[in-house]
């Protein structure tokens, strides 16, 4: 079956010293508690080796922000898959909106960047969500639906492995969280699409929400039967509010 999972998206945000103790802070609290979901934390890049040494792997999981869609070589600048599993990373977010958006990563891409993910044995963290003018037209529905079809070419041992997070772009850092119906709704259609494609591996797939998530909300949120936990922004910057997330599955 599904797992729960609550993972955070640090973003850019935390100096070293602050990431290191943020995460060190996350891994105590957790430690030798009973939950009822895994806990990841998705850190920059620059963080990950250090984080690394902090955290127990069966307390909490580590994954980057994003990879490159290149397996190596001249792209001065871009972290490939290997680069990020040989920190100690098992998990990758790819495809997160402000990529898409403000660095113009299409569904190509994302594709690329899945199977390398893959390929090093990262878990991947695959974000789709419709901006605030799909939401209006009422075209939300077909959006996701084609940022998830990106990836109905894997073979469905490869699809099986991956975490998708619904994030829909309007509730994204602006304090407008989509209610737990309209999460729902969505959730229920991603696993409707990924259904049709791969049959019973629907089940198996956690589909997590984020956007604005915090700990007043999340457990209306958790509570809908086809979302399986949240990928969380700025309540994942400190250790209480991502703590009273994850309690929430209490
Ligand atoms: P916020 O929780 O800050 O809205 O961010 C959500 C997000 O983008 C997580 O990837």
């Amino acid at each position: 079956m599904r797992k729960n999972i609550v993972a955070g998206n640090w973003k850019m945000n935390t100096t070293l010293e602050e990431g290191v103790e943020l995460a060190s802070s996350i891994n105590d609290a957790l430690k030798g508690k009973k939950h009822n979901c895994d806990v990841v934390i998705c850190v920059p890049a620059t963080h990950l080796v250090s984080v690394n040494a902090v955290i127990e792997p069966e307390t909490v999981g580590l994954g980057a922000e994003n990879c490159s869609e290149h397996e190596k070589g001249a792209y001065t600048g871009e972290i490939s898959a290997s680069m990020v599993a040989s920190t100690g990373a098992t998990y990758c977010i790819l495809g997160h909106s402000e990529r898409r958006q403000y660095f113009g990563e299409n569904n190509e891409q994302l594709l690329k960047k899945t199977k390398l993910a893959l390929a090093n044995g990262l878990t991947p963290i695959f974000c789709v969500g419709e901006m605030l003018e799909q939401r209006e037209n009422g075209t939300f529905n077909d959006v996701v639906r084609s940022q998830i079809e990106a990836l109905f070419s894997l073979p469905i041992e490869d699809f099986s492995k991956i975490i998708v997070a619904y994030e829909p772009v309007w509730a994204i850092g602006t304090g407008k969280t989509a209610t737990a119906d309209q999460a729902q709704d969505m959730h229920a259609n991603i696993r409707m699409a990924i259904r049709e494609k791969y049959g019973d591996v629907a089940d198996d797939t956690s589909i997590l929400y984020g956007g604005s998530c915090k700990p007043t909300n999340a457990r209306e949120l958790f509570a809908k039967p086809d979302v399986d936990g949240g990928l969380i922004g700025g309540a994942a910057l400190n250790a209480d509010s991502f703590m009273g997330i994850i309690e929430a599955f209490d």
